[in-house]
Order: C-alpha cells, then structure tokens, then sequence
C-alpha cells in the first residue's frame, strides 16, 4: 500500500517510544510464533498444550493493542505492518511443524528476549518519570515470567 504522505517514523521517536515499538514488534511475532504452535502441536500433552498456547495468544493481543496505543497516547504514532513487525522482532518463526518441546522451547527463548526488552523499557520510562508505561512494562513483565516459568515447567 502506497501512500503520498508517510508520517515520521520511530527513527525520531523518544527511547520510550523506540522500546515501546520494539516491544510491540516482539509480542507480535511472539503472538505469531504462539498461534503457529497452537495449530501444529501434536503428541502427548496436544490437549493442555494447545489450549495453554491459546490462552497465550488471546493475552498477547491484547497487549499488544494496549502497546500501541501507548504509543499514540505519547503522540507517536505506532509502526504496523507484518513484515515490519517480523524484522524489527529478532525472532525467530519456526518454519515449519516441529515436535511439541521444540514448540515450547521455541517460545520460551521469544519470551525472554522480550522480557530483556521489557526491562528496558521499564527502565527508560522510569528515567524519565514516566510511571504510566513503566506501570505497563511491570505488568507485562510479570506475565511474561509466569509463562516462562509455565513453559519451562512442562519441559522438565
Ligand atoms: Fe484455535
């Protein structure tokens, strides 16, 4: 889609901005990497595990909703587009069925390099006094750890 005006884009953006982009393109691609496993999984445990990958992906877009909108709530506007959102990631897609532990493992390592940036978006909102996305940072932080230590747990 070609338009005659493109808007500024995050390159300008403040280091909130910038982290909360960032974060907002890894939980879309985490989302993605989560639905994919949603629908491949198979073998022992496909009724938990199918059922908990969904209940992972009705979260993340939610939030990634509220991401965005933060963005625009601190008058930037939010970068959108699939193949933006799979660059900007730096995660990985699976690429292809693979067996129910790689699933998990897979989305694990996508869920702590999106709590690391998380971190700093906590952090560079609190630099600047800016509790409400620090708030929001918190909050998903602390889902991301619990569904960590969920995914981990089954891989024991
Ligand atoms: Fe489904």
């Amino acid at each position: 889609m070609k338009t005659a005006t493109t808007h500024s884009s995050t390159k300008t953006a403040s280091p909130v901005v910038k982290q909360l982009a960032q974060v907002l393109a890894d939980s879309y691609a985490l989302m993605a990497n989560t639905h994919d496993a949603h629908w491949n999984v198979e073998g022992a445990g496909f009724f938990s595990l199918h059922q908990a990958f969904q209940t992972q992906y009705e979260n993340l877009f939610e939030a990634i909703d509220e991401l965005a909108e933060r963005i625009r709530a601190l008058d930037a506007f939010a970068p959108g587009g699939l193949t933006r959102f799979a660059r900007e990631s730096g995660i990985d897609e699976f690429g292809g069925p693979v067996a129910a532990k790689d699933y998990v493992a897979g989305l694990v390592t996508a869920h702590e390099k999106t709590i690391a940036d998380l971190v700093a978006l906590r952090d560079a909102a609190g630099q600047t006094n800016d509790l409400e996305t620090q708030d929001l940072a918190i909050g998903r932080i602390q889902w991301h750890q619990k569904t960590t230590w969920m995914l981990k747990s089954y891989l024991k």
